[in-house]
Order: structure tokens, then sequence, then C-alpha cells
């Protein structure tokens, strides 16, 4: 169960033993006050209007989970379904294909209030693998007659730390791609978060969420999710206008910003010496930048540069929609590897879930960064060990 959750001292604890969400103290109170309301936006479940509970109702009718939290446990990371649970929500589904697109809009949402009749009961099934003769595994995803479906398949990425990710200035990440990657634009800004970069900005991704995960409309997204047949948004909005008003939304972004980032789980100078050196020599760093100095924010050390990379065949996206972008994702940031498996109690990694832990995620990288995976094949057993406790701590 969710249990609602009072931000006592500068820690927000729930139900759960260990999470992500150290706050940032240097917080102002007012900006406490604004956090506190946005974190019972995001945690507490919504439910169909008209409610009794106004600030929180206008779920669906689509949706995939009824709160942030449902696929957010802990402000960490969401599990594929049949590792925890046999239907975790937390895995969200794009539809690739025009047929799939045409009946359901950019998302399949699996979920629906009564009455209306859920988009799609989909299964996933996992495949073996072989790559570089190790034995890996994919997931394959199947309709209720068992076909199999293209799906673009994203899995949800813990968040903190998330408004130190947004204070990168833009030059710094266009600065990165000199030396390699694609910067994501949209509408002229850099676009930063998500698995494939899309949004600009908090502000954007939280509304995205509200409306494509949970059927809450806001002033960015002001149309109700299309219902099976329609393709995209129903038109027009609810009677009574949005159902996240632009304070509220505001609140939960202020929660965002306010999450401090993960830290290693010991803090043991030598282990992350040894590591990072290891990490360079084999250029992880060339697209997992390891610090930016952010002046008032200080140094921080996110290990990404935020650009996309053509990470080849294998982890490829299926289906015919979004040809070029579908080897492209965005260089996954890895700090909070080590807090994973306390907060969220499973090891699993990349943007689908598929890798079982960090060797595995390292040997599903293709594309650009073969020559990276080619050197850590050749790593001596005691430095892939010394690289692999590292990661396993940050
Ligand atoms: C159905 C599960 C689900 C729900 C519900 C959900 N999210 Fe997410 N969240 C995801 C997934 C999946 C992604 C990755 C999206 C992508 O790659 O485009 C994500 C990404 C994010 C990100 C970007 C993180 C990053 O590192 O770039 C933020 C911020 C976020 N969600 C906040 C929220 C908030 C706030 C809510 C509630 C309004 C919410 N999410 C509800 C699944 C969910
Ligand atoms: C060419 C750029 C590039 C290089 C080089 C690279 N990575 Fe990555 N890495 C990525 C991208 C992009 C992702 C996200 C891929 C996905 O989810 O499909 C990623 C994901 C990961 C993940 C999973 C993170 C998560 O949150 O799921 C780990 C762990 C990782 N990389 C470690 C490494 C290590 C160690 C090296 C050096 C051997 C390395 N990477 C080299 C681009 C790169």
């Amino acid at each position: 169960m969710l249990s609602l959750v009072k931000a006592q001292g500068r820690t927000l604890s729930g139900s759960f033993p260990k999470n992500f969400a150290k706050l940032d103290p240097r917080l102002t109170k007012n900006e406490m006050a604004h956090l506190k309301v946005g974190y019972s936006l995001f945690a507490k479940p919504w439910v169909q209007a008209p409610a009794s509970t106004k600030r929180r109702d206008g779920l669906g009718p689509h949706f995939n989970a009824v709160s942030c939290m449902s696929c957010h446990a802990g402000m960490g990371r969401g599990a594929p379904p049949q590792v925890l649970h046999a239907n975790d929500p937390s895995l969200v589904l794009k539809s690739n294909t025009d047929d799939l697109f045409n009946k359901f809009g950019d998302q399949i949402t699996p979920k629906s209030l009564p009455g209306f009749r859920p988009e799609m009961n989909v299964k996933v099934h996992y495949e073996k693998v072989t790559r570089y003769g190790f034995d890996l595994i994919k997931p394959i995803f199947k309709n209720e007659e068992g076909e199999a479906i293209a799906v673009g398949t994203r899995i949800s990425p813990h968040l903190a730390g998330l408004g130190l990710l947004e204070a990168i200035p833009e030059e710094e990440i266009i600065k990165n791609s000199l030396s390699g990657g694609t910067v994501s634009r949209y509408q002229g800004r850099v676009a930063r978060f998500g698995w494939k970069a899309s949004q600009e900005d908090l502000r954007h991704q939280v509304a995205a969420a509200f409306s494509k995960d949970m059927g809450i409309t806001s002033s960015l997204y002001p149309h109700e999710r299309c219902e099976s047949g329609c393709a995209g948004y129903m038109s027009g909005a609810d009677e009574e206008g949005v159902e996240i008003r632009d304070d509220h939304l505001e609140m939960v972004v202020t929660l965002m910003r306010g999450i401090e980032p993960p830290k290693p789980l010991h803090n043991d100078k030598e282990m992350i010496v040894k590591g990072q050196k290891v990490f360079k020599e084999i250029s992880c760093q060339s697209c997992h930048r390891i610090s930016y100095d952010l002046k008032e924010w200080g140094t921080i050390e996110p290990y990404t540069d935020l650009l996309l990379h053509d990470m080849g065949e294998g982890l490829a996206d299926k289906g015919t929609l979004n040809g070029d972008m579908k080897k492209m994702w965005r260089t996954a940031p890895l700090w909070g590897l080590g807090s994973q498996r306390l907060v969220n109690g499973h090891t699993r990694l990349l943007h689908d879930g598929r890798a079982r832990n960090v060797e595995e995620a390292i040997l599903w990288h293709g594309g650009e960064a073969t020559p990276s995976v080619r050197k850590f094949l050749k790593l001596e057993e005691k430095q892939k060990k010394t690289l692999l406790s590292f990661l396993n701590n940050l």
C-alpha cells in the first residue's frame, strides 16, 4: 500500500525501507511547502471524476497506473513484468507500427475506467539470446491472440538528481557532441529527459506523464487520451477545464527538482579511484561523462553526456515507425546503480529492463559503443571485478 508521507526533517519516508528521496538542503521554506503538496499529488492514487477529492480526480478514461508512485516506487526504477510481480505497471508500451498507432495513439494503455475497454492486454515472455558467448535474455511482446506485436518498451527510471541534470547548460551538452553523439532537440531547445531524450525540461516531462500514463489533462496537454479507435487524443478538454491546475503541476515539478542525486553506497575512495581508472581506459566515459562543474550547484557526477547514441540493432525498438530513431538512446546516467537493489529490490537495467545486472547491460551495448565493449571483453579478471564493484557502488 502507498502510505502518505510527511516531509519530516529533510527526508520523505513512505512504506518503503529505503528510497531516493533525500531532499536538497538548499530548498527554501516556501519551496518545501510546495514540495509537500507536490509529494501528495505524486504519491496518492488519483480517482475517477467527479469525486469528493477535487484536487485528485480526473483519472483516465485510459491509464497505465493510478499514481506516479506506482511506477516510481521510492522515487526509484520500475521493474519489468514477471520480475517482482506478474503485472508490474511500470513498463510503458509505445505503438511502433501504423496499425497500432491508428488504433491506440502513441502509447498503449492497458487499464481503463469501468465502461471503457482496456486498449490491449499485452503478454511478455523472455527469449534467450547469445552475445559474445554470454547467455542474455530479451523480452518479446504478444497480444491476446498470441501474435508478436511491435512495441517500444520503456521502464520507469529513478528520479533522483533530475534538478541537477536540468541545470546542466545547453552549451555543455552541445560541447559533448563535438566528440560524437547527437544532440536531441525539440522546438529549438536541447531535450534531455526520458530514454530517448525527448523532453526538454521537467515541466514538460511531468505534464506528459500525467497525460500519457494517467489520463490527467493539464494546460500543456489539454486533451483527454483517446479511446480505442480515435488515434491520439479525444477532442475537447474536460467540462471543467484541465484536471491538474498549473500551480499543482508546478509543485510536482518542485518535488522533481528537489531530490538530491544518489550517493555511492560506500564512500570507499580507493575503490572509486581504481574503478574510474578502468572506466576511462575502456572509453566508457566517452558517453558516460563523469562530472560537470555547475558553479552554484557544485560539481556533480551523473555519468552521462545527455546525448543520443546509435546503440546497434540489438537494442533497437521493433516496428516500422521512427526509422532513424529506433537505435538511438540517451546515455543513461549511472548514478544510483548501487542503491537500486535496496530501493526497488531488483537489479534490472536498460530501457526495457532486459539486463539482469550491470555486466549484462554492458554486453548489450552495440553500435557506437562496440569498441568500448570489445575493450571490456579483453579486461583481465581482476580489472573487470574492480570495474563492476565500482559500478555496483555508484
Ligand atoms: C505507467 C508508469 C509510469 C507512471 C504512472 C509515471 N511514470 Fe514517470 N516515467 C515512466 C517511464 C516509462 C519513463 C521513461 C519515459 C521515456 O523514456 O520516454 C518515465 C520518466 C519520467 C521522468 C524522466 C526521468 C529521466 O531520467 O529522464 C520523470 C521526471 C517522471 N517520469 C516523472 C513522473 C511523474 C511526476 C509522474 C506522475 C505524474 C510519473 N512519472 C508517472 C513511467 C511512469
Ligand atoms: C557510445 C556511447 C556509450 C558507451 C561508449 C558506453 N555506454 Fe553505457 N549506455 C549508453 C546508452 C545510450 C545507454 C542506454 C541504453 C539503453 O537503455 O538501451 C547505456 C546504458 C548503460 C548502463 C545501464 C544503465 C541503466 O540505467 O539502465 C550501464 C550499466 C552502462 N551503460 C555502463 C557502461 C560501461 C561500463 C561502459 C564502458 C564499457 C559503457 N556503458 C559504455 C551509452 C554508452
